[in-house]
Parts: C-alpha cells; sequence; structure tokens
C-alpha cells in the first residue's frame, strides 16, 4: 500500500496515454439505470419468495408508549408477525460492540418503550404483500403518555450550549480589532431545516444463509453498514454480507443505516424466509436525518481599502436530544479569507425532533449563505467591487494554521468567472436595472470546500479473455464511481473501457471507505491507481520470468502497457495470453492507498466562484433565476461530463437553498410539515433554465498520485449566497433569511 509521497515517478494515468482520464464518457452503469433494470436494494433477486415489512412511526415527538394492541393487525389479511418493543427479538444493547474495532456500534430498532422524536419506530408489520404489510400497520393502535418537548429552535436559543468536545477557534484579539476597524458590518442570517428527500428511499431485501445474513441496502459505506448490522444482532461481522450495488442517491443521508436494514434482517431469520422493506417517501423525511436549521451572526472589520482587520462567524445550530451532531457552519471561514483577528465557533441547541445529520456540503452549505452575503455587504459599504474586495483579503498561506496551500486557484476562478459571465455589465447600484416589471440583478460569492483522502483498497483480477476486472468495497450513489474506475483501470493497463469491469458494493470485496465528503473520487480512484500499478508490476514480472513470453528475461522495470499489450522495444504480447497462462483465475492482485504522512502539513481544499442573474417580480416579489454560471477547481477531472454533472447538481441544490426549501417543524407535533416533494420544494426544470460551470484545469501534486480531489460537494457551497446578493442588486432588499420568498421580499 502506497503510504508516501512517492509519486513523482513516471506515471502512466497523468501522461493519459489512452486519453480516457477526463474523457466524458457516458456511466458505466447508465445504461442499466434508465432502462429500469439496475437492481436497487429493494428489487434484487431473492433465493426463495420475499414477505414484506412496514414499519410503524410515532406520532409523538418525546414520552413513552404506555399501551399498544396489535390483535386487528395479527388479523389482518395476509399478516405474518407483528413486532412491538415488547416482542421484537432480542438485539444488543444500543452502543454496543462486539468487537472493538468496529466502524459502528450496534443500533437496535424498537428498542423500548421510550419515544424520543416523531417518526420513530415503534411497531413492525411483516405481511405477504406490501400493501397488506402497511394497511396492517395502520391498525396498529398506541396510546402514548406525552412529555414536554422542545421542537422550536429560535425559541430554544437561549438554551443553546458548547457544541461537545469543541472549542471556539480564536486568533489574534477579534474584539480589539473589531472595535478598532474603520468599516464594520454586524448582521445575522437563518437558515432553515432542510431534507435529503433522496429519489430511492432506504430500503432493504435480507435473507439468510445458515448463520450468515446477506443483505442487499442502500447505504454509502459498506463497513460502516456491516459493522452495525453485525453489532446489532450481536453476531461477528463476517456473519454478515452486505451489498449496495446502486444507490438513488445518497448526500449523506445514507452515511448510516436505519431500522429497515436492523428489522429485514431480524425478520428474516425468524420467518426462514427473505424480507424486504423500505421506508414510505413521508416516512424518509422524519425516520432519517436532516440538516439543522443554522443561525449565523457575522461580524467583519476593515480598513477603509477594504482590508479585513478582523472577522468572526458564530453558528447556533440543533441537533436531536441524544444524537450530537453539529452543523459546522463556521468551520470553512477558517480558511478562506485573510485576517489578523479572528473568531468562530458554534453552539448547540438540543431539540426533541428527529436526528441532524448530515446533508451535501455539512457545515458549508448553509455557512456561506451568512458570510458570503456579509461580503457583499461590505463591499457595497466600501464602494468596491466584491471581486475586488475578495482579492484584497486573498491570504498567501492558510489564514488559521500558516500552513501552504497545496494549490489554490480562487483568485483565477473569480477572474474566469467574471469575464465569461459578463460580470463588468453588472451595476453596483441596487434597483438601477429593470425589464419590464422585473428587477434585475447580478450576484457573486465564492466556494471552498475541504478535500481529503481516506486510506482504500481495491482488488484487481485479468482474465484469460483479456478483462481487466476491478472490485472495491466502494459506493457510486449517483456519482459516477463506477465509471471513473473503469477510466482510471483502463489508463492504467492500457486497456479500451470495453475490457474493463468494475463491480462495488460487496462487502467480501477490499474495503473502500465509500461516499461521503467528497472524498469518494480521489479516495477509491487512487485506490484503483495504486492496485492497476501493482498489476502491471505482476504481469511484467510474470512475462520476464516465463520462458514462453516474448519479453522473457527483460527487465521487468522497462516494459510498458498499451492497446491490451505488454511491450518492450519490438516485443510485445497481449494482457489475455499472460492471463490465460496463468490459469483459470488469472492473475488476481491488490493494492490500496494511504493518506501521505506529510498530507496535514497543507491547506488543502477545493475553490469556484459563483455568479447569478436573477429576477425579483416588482408585483409579487417571486425571484426567478435567469443565469448561473461557476468556474470552479477542484483537481484533475476525472470525466468531465460526471464532474460538471455533479458540480451542477450541486449548484441547483443552492437554488434550492435560497429560493424555495425549507421544512418547518410543526409545533403540535414535532413533525415536519412537508413530507413529500409537493410540499417540500427542489427547483424543478423550469426553475433552472441557463447555468453551466466550468472546471479549471488542475492537478493537485499533494493531494494523491493522480492529483485528484473532489467534486460532489463544491458546487453547493455559495451558490445560494450568489442568489441572495443578486437579489440584493437587483431590489435593494436585504433578506438574511433563507429561503427568499416572495413574502419576505415584499
Ligand atoms: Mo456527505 S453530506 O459528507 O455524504
Amino acid at each position: 500500500m502506497s503510504t508516501v509521497r512517492d509519486w513523482a515517478a513516471p506515471n502512466p494515468v497523468t501522461e493519459n496515454r489512452t486519453g480516457l482520464i477526463g474523457r466524458p464518457v457516458d456511466r458505466y452503469e447508465g445504461r442499466l439505470k434508465v432502462t429500469g433494470t439496475a437492481p436497487y436494494a429493494f428489487e434484487v433477486e431473492t433465493p426463495a419468495p420475499p414477505l414484506y415489512g412496514h414499519i410503524v412511526s410515532s406520532t409523538l415527538a418525546r414520552g413513552r408508549i404506555v399501551s399498544i394492541e396489535v390483535s386487528a393487525a395479527e388479523a389482518a389479511p395476509g399478516v405474518v408477525r407483528v413486532w412491538t418493543h415488547l416482542n421484537v427479538p432480542a438485539q444488543a444493547a444500543r452502543g454496543a460492540r462486539l468487537n472493538p474495532r468496529s466502524q459502528r456500534a450496534s443500533n437496535p430498532a424498537l428498542e423500548s418503550d421510550r419515544v424520543e422524536h416523531y417518526g420513530q419506530s415503534v411497531a413492525f408489520v411483516l405481511a405477504d404483500t406490501p400493501e397488506n404489510a402497511r394497511a396492517a400497520g395502520g391498525l396498529v393502535r398506541i396510546v402514548y403518555e406525552a412529555e414536554p418537548a422542545d421542537l422550536d429552535f429560535l425559541s430554544s436559543l437561549d438554551q443553546a450550549g458548547p457544541a461537545p468536545g469543541e472549542e471556539d477557534m480564536r486568533v489574534g484579539d477579534f474584539e480589539a480589532g473589531y472595535s478598532a476597524s474603520e468599516v464594520t458590518v454586524d448582521a445575522t442570517w437563518f437558515s432553515p431545516l432542510q431534507n435529503h428527500a433522496q429519489m430511492e428511499p432506504c430500503a432493504t431485501t435480507a435473507w439468510w444463509e445458515g448463520d450468515k445474513v446477506v443483505v442487499h441496502t442502500s447505504i454509502q459505506m459498506v463497513k460502516g453498514g456491516q459493522h452495525a448490522l453485525a453489532e446489532t444482532l450481536g453476531i461477528p461481522s463476517d456473519r454478515v454480507r452486505l451489498f449496495t450495488r446502486y444507490i438513488g442517491g445518497g448526500f449523506g443521508g445514507k452515511g448510516q443505516s436505519y431500522d429497515d436494514l436492523t428489522l429485514a434482517a431480524l425478520a428474516a431469520r425468524e420467518a426462514g424466509q427473505p424480507v424486504r422493506v423500505a421506508y414510505t417517501r413521508q416516512q424518509m423525511f422524519q425516520a432519517t436525518i436532516h440538516r439543522p436549521a443554522v443561525q449565523m451572526r457575522v461580524r467583519l472589520g476593515a480598513d477603509r481599502s477594504g482590508r479585513l482587520n478582523a472577522m468572526a462567524l458564530e453558528a447556533v445550530t440543533h441537533c436531536a436530544r441524544n444524537a450530537p451532531f453539529v452543523e459546522h457552519a463556521a468551520n470553512f471561514a477558517r480558511n478562506l479569507y485573510a485576517a489578523p483577528h479572528r473568531l468562530t465557533g458554534h453552539r448547540l441547541v438540543r431539540l426533541d425532533i428527529p436526528h441532524a445529520g448530515a446533508m451535501r456540503a455539512p457545515g458549508e452549505a448553509p455557512g456561506m449563505l451568512s458570510l458570503e452575503c456579509a461580503m457583499d455587504e461590505l463591499a457595497e459599504t466600501l464602494g468596491l467591487d466584491p471581486i475586488e474586495l475578495r482579492i484584497r483579503n486573498e491570504p498567501l498561506a492558510d489564514p488559521e494554521t500558516g500552513k501552504p496551500f497545496s494549490v489554490r486557484q480562487l483568485v483565477r476562478c473569480m477572474q474566469e468567472g467574471a469575464q465569461q459571465f459578463g460580470w463588468d455589465r453588472r451595476n453596483p447600484a441596487p434597483g438601477a436595472v429593470r425589464d419590464g416589471r422585473w428587477y434585475v440583478g447580478m450576484g457573486m460569492a465564492t466556494a471552498i470546500r475541504g478535500n481529503f483522502l481516506l486510506p482504500a483498497k481495491a482488488g484487481l483480477r485479468l482474465t484469460g479473455d483479456g478483462i481487466a476486472t476491478l472490485t472495491q468495497g466502494m459506493t457510486d450513489i449517483g456519482t459516477g464511481t463506477y465509471t471513473i474506475l473503469a477510466q482510471i483501470t483502463g489508463e492504467t493497463l492500457g486497456l479500451t473501457l470495453d475490457q474493463v469491469r468494475v463491480e462495488l458494493g460487496d462487502s467480501d470485496m477490499p474495503p473502500a471507505p465509500g461516499s461521503g465528503g467528497q472524498f469518494g473520487a480521489a479516495t477509491a480512484g487512487s485506490a484503483a491507481f495504486e492496485t492497476g500499478m501493482v498489476m502491471r508490476r505482476r504481469l511484467a514480472e510474470l512475462a520476464a520470468g516465463d520462458p514462453t513470453s516474448p519479453l522473457y528475461g527483460e527487465d521487468p522495470t522497462l516494459m510498458d502497457f498499451a492497446n491490451g499489450n505488454i511491450v518492450l522495444g519490438n516485443r510485445s504480447e497481449s494482457l489475455a495470453a499472460l492471463a490465460a497462462r496463468a490459469g483459470p483465475e488469472g492473475v488476481y492482485v491488490e493494492g490500496g492507498i494511504s493518506p501521505a504522512a506529510d498530507a496535514r502539513d497543507w491547506s488543502q481544499h477545493t475553490y469556484g466562484a459563483q455568479f447569478t442573474e436573477v429576477g425579483v417580480d416588482s408585483v409579487t416579489g417571486e425571484v426567478r433565476l435567469r443565469r448561473m454560471f461557476g468556474v470552479f477547481a477542484a483537481g484533475r477531472i476525472l470525466n468531465a461530463k460526471l464532474a460538471k454533472s455533479q458540480i451542477t447538481g450541486g449548484m441547483i441544490w443552492g437554488v434550492g437553498a435560497a429560493l424555495s426549501e425549507a421544512n418547518p417543524v410543526d409545533p403540535r407535533y414535532g413533525s415536519f410539515l412537508h413530507q413529500d416533494l409537493g410540499g417540500y420544494l427542489a427547483p424543478v426544470h423550469a426553475d433552472i433554465v441557463n447555468l453551466d460551470a466550468v472546471l479549471l484545469d488542475e492537478a493537485d501534486d499533494k493531494a494523491n498520485p493522480m492529483g485528484i480531489k473532489g467534486v460532489g460537494e463544491l458546487g453547493i457551497c455559495g451558490a445560494g449566497a450568489a442568489i441572495a446578493n443578486a437579489v440584493y442588486n437587483a431590489c435593494g432588499v436585504r433578506l438574511r433569511d433563507y429561503p427568499l420568498t416572495p413574502d419576505k421580499v415584499l
């Protein structure tokens, strides 16, 4: 496994002789998906006819179950079993770890009579069809004893306490620096609670083979899901085989497992038959995690030339009472702009509502909605162009740690973006541009998101048919993992894409961390690259040592790979022939990647600049996006089409965050007001008429051998702030309470 930075040597991937790296090839699994034949977790073939489970959710926010009446449900058509906390099979106590090095602790379902949030599982019905299970679920009668519940974030702000294990980050003396500043901004922004609403709900199909359970589930992390289930069942993890081959969206909401996984496994064991369990669309909103609301106070102090002297971003957010999670909305501010006096930190309010958790670009996504608007306000106060203000505060090294940047092309993103967008046509005076009844304005904001490399492995087999098959316990949440791994494998071995197969999402495969934190492509891709390099060395040594090979006796380190052959000078042999001689199993190798020893010596991020033009209806207050454009720098781009798709998808989420997405808590029940996409408003095609993104050429040689960074979360960062700034430029109204709905604009 490559663990040190030894990647200065000639590199077949950075040379890109097949031209596969970066090429906008179609998705490896795209045909299966668009023809409806990719088997998602709920749809996989089972070894015997399955039963169907339905989870019954609590209608109480906090309290206990006094009585639960299941006889009507048990007598309903097709019902096999009904479970409550009184008769659910034994599971490990919450938080237990059988294997102390397990990646996850146990997470039992229906564990007690306690109810801790609306939408918590309180009963489970197993039946012959999904319809019968769901219908019977409606017959379960529960009497609750309610307890007082804290449901409202803003009225609970006085209960905000420190985030566990965290302290504020202070550099210099913020208060002194701020009060000595010639020009200041002090304002507070609010970003509401948001939901993931993945197209595919969380779902599991499970069956047992002897004492081993096989589960197909929809989860972003293979090992995490395997271990969570093993710990919950109290069995060693090698008795859980977890598959997650196709995932209909994750976004952080499937970074963990839910009760569908546990209950499907328990029910399949008890019934001696495969079981399928899926959450309903409505359940997805409250039985899984959401992005919490965040209140953010920003204070900026600058001199008249626009140099920041003091900068503070203080965020207050919320989490479930017994499930601490911090939306790190202030963290990005630690790396973005120079200012000698700095203060950033988080406070947490505990509420009796469903669990808060990670959602696309946790931290930056809501956080940048504040600071990037505060910078716009400061620019206006100073009479400076917002880009010029940012350039004047561009740090030479990381503003808090002093570490050098690996690569930082933020200024170039802003300048190229400005040029391509036509930023020079912006009239800085708000309300000055009209188009009929519309006020028209432009806004910009920056984007920043961290870059991470985690340890990962991969397996690679070359068979006598000349096909290379990469296997990795990795996931593709719709982001393109299959495709980029095929491209990398093809390039390392000099093969075409139709000579490469990729198999993912099986806990028996060499482990990878999964998809999250935009580390997936860099991590899985680097492991695939290293594994391809191991295969090259193995094949070269095989050829050199095989008297029947034309390359026999030659120096393996001089051999090259191209067009399906291993080559030295004018001699060559096909990889197919070499693999065929190795036997029916061909040649199999494993390889992997770990962060380089000096990885933390660098401040390493992805960057971008977001530009928008909006119209604000002078009569209704409606905001319509007219144009949106971004320029991003995110390391080496593996597939231009898929990377752009990730970036523009993130930008569209930013449009939702700015203009429509919010889910208020119903103070009567502790439920969310919206439980479907009719009420929870994400942008649709008609909202996104003219949106484009450009990815700069970049390779970050401090990141990994190929210089890859992540793109999955960068696009949402700053996108909503650029819209809010455009709304101000259009109509002169500073709105700090997202989403910017017509009632607030008027
Ligand atoms: Mo992500 S929100 O870190 O899966």
